[in-house]
């Protein structure tokens, strides 16, 4: 995986370092270099079957999606909100998709009217809602429907099919309400989705889901006699977090399932195939630097207590939905200059008054002091706007943009 700015720690620390003091900390830094490199990686191991959809709700940061524009095919968003921001970073409408399993009138109207590419549907409710809406409208609104598998392999850090879910429509049900929604007369099925899991980090589970997917779409069709337009296959490719995660090998899956991708797509010659995801893309092209305020000596372990935690960035803190906190990646910034701070272990705190704010327990990094700044990687996806900002009324986190070198504020949060 090319990710030359990352090998060269000394010079993407000095950017770190040069960003902080100029526009503060808590920071997210989010380099564009790593973000491209990424997708050639990915198009070039997966674009002959896939063109690739990002998901705003991974990162939905005005600079980023005007970067994306005329770099990836499509967007997928999940709130009117989020169709806001794809029209405001120049996306055309046709290009974005809908998901979201509580779709309201107030935010589907003007979607529809907007010209919204795909709603994909979750339920008959919402269908039936979009229904209406297009009919006063006077337009026939392209729709894809989510099915929710009845399996999902081992391996996927969240699961949303395989189980009771709120997502999409069970694949148990499919045979009783995809007739209903096909005959809506202001809705036009033009295809179907699947998301079912994310953050997976073994090729075959990745595998084995794909095919699962290719079996629903191909039964689903047949069953309804549809050539579908667009088929969506919801990636759940996953990055490494913690140590000791590898890097997803792409070249394994496409050697895996590349054969069974060939044959599904000689049966579907007319359907676009489309890749879902948003963590693979951007999440290691993003840092969240952050500065130490305050060493504690307490009983034995040394607590370096920093101006961003929880409250600046919930996912690393390891309260996004994990079962169990473990240590991000992380390095102090030109941490390894001279040996003079030999390593040991130490833990990591936000500002905030609760022990859950804690971003790391017994991290092996140099003797931090006051006044260091901290680099935890993978914090490109699931950063601000799925962190509790407002909790304790701290400085709220910037973001700023890392392209060849140049560094720019993009922060979106506090600012719109
Ligand atoms: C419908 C849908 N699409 C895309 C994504 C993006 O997932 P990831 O960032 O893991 O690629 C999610 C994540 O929950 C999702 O629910």
């Amino acid at each position: 995986m090319p990710t030359a700015l990352v090998d060269d720690r000394p010079t993407l620390d000095r950017q770190l370092a040069e960003a902080a003091d100029r526009f503060g900390t808590p920071a997210y830094v989010y380099s564009t270099d790593v973000a491209e490199a990424r997708l050639a990686h990915l198009r070039a191991h997966l674009g002959r079957w896939f063109a690739v959809s990002f998901a705003v709700k991974s990162n939905p940061n005005p600079a980023l999606l005007g970067w994306m524009r005329d770099r990836l095919d499509y967007l997928d968003i999940s709130s009117g909100g989020e169709f806001d921001l794809g029209l405001q970073a120049g996306w055309e409408a046709e290009r974005i998709s809908f998901t979201g399993p509580a779709k309201r009138e107030a935010e589907l109207r003007p979607a529809i009217a907007g010209g919204l590419g795909e709603l994909v549907l979750e339920s008959l409710r919402e269908a039936e809602l979009a229904d209406a809406i297009a009919a006063e409208l006077g337009v026939v609104q392209p729709v894809l429907v989510r099915l929710a598998p009845a399996r999902v392999p081992k391996g996927f850090g969240d699961q949303m099919a395989g189980r009771p879910s709120p997502f999409g429509v069970d694949v148990e049900e499919a045979a009783e309400t995809l007739p209903r929604i096909a005959a809506l007369p202001n809705l036009r099925l033009i295809g179907l989705h699947i998301y079912s899991g994310t953050q997976c980090l073994k090729p075959e589970a990745i595998c084995e889901n794909w095919r699962i997917f290719m079996q629903v779409f191909s039964e689903t069709c047949a069953a309804l006699d549809l050539t579908p337009e667009k088929l969506i296959f919801g990636s759940g490719l996953g990055i490494p977090y913690h140590p000791g995660d590898s890097e997803l090998d792409l070249a394994a899956i496409a050697a895996e399932i590349g054969p069974e991708l060939d044959a599904f797509a000689a049966r579907f010659p007319a359907t676009r195939l489309v890749l879902e995801l948003g963590r693979y893309l951007v999440g290691p092209a993003g840092w969240f630097v952050t500065r130490v305020v305050a060493v504690k000596q307490s009983r034995g372990s040394r607590i370096a207590i920093c101006d961003g935690g929880l409250n600046a960035n919930l996912a690393a803190s390891g309260n996004f939905g994990m079962v169990l906190r473990r240590n991000y990646v992380m390095h102090r910034i030109g941490g390894e200059e001279d040996g003079t701070r030999p390593e040991e272990k130490q833990d990591i705190s936000g500002p905030l008054c609760t022990s859950i704010d804690k971003l790391g327990g017994g991290v092996a990094l140099p003797r931090l002091e006051a006044g260091d700044l901290l680099a935890i990687h993978a914090c490109g996806a699931y950063g601000p706007t799925a962190s509790p900002l407002y909790f304790i009324s701290h400085p709220l986190p910037v973001e700023l943009m890392l392209t060849g070198g140049q560094v720019q504020d993009v922060t979106r949060i506090g600012r719109a």
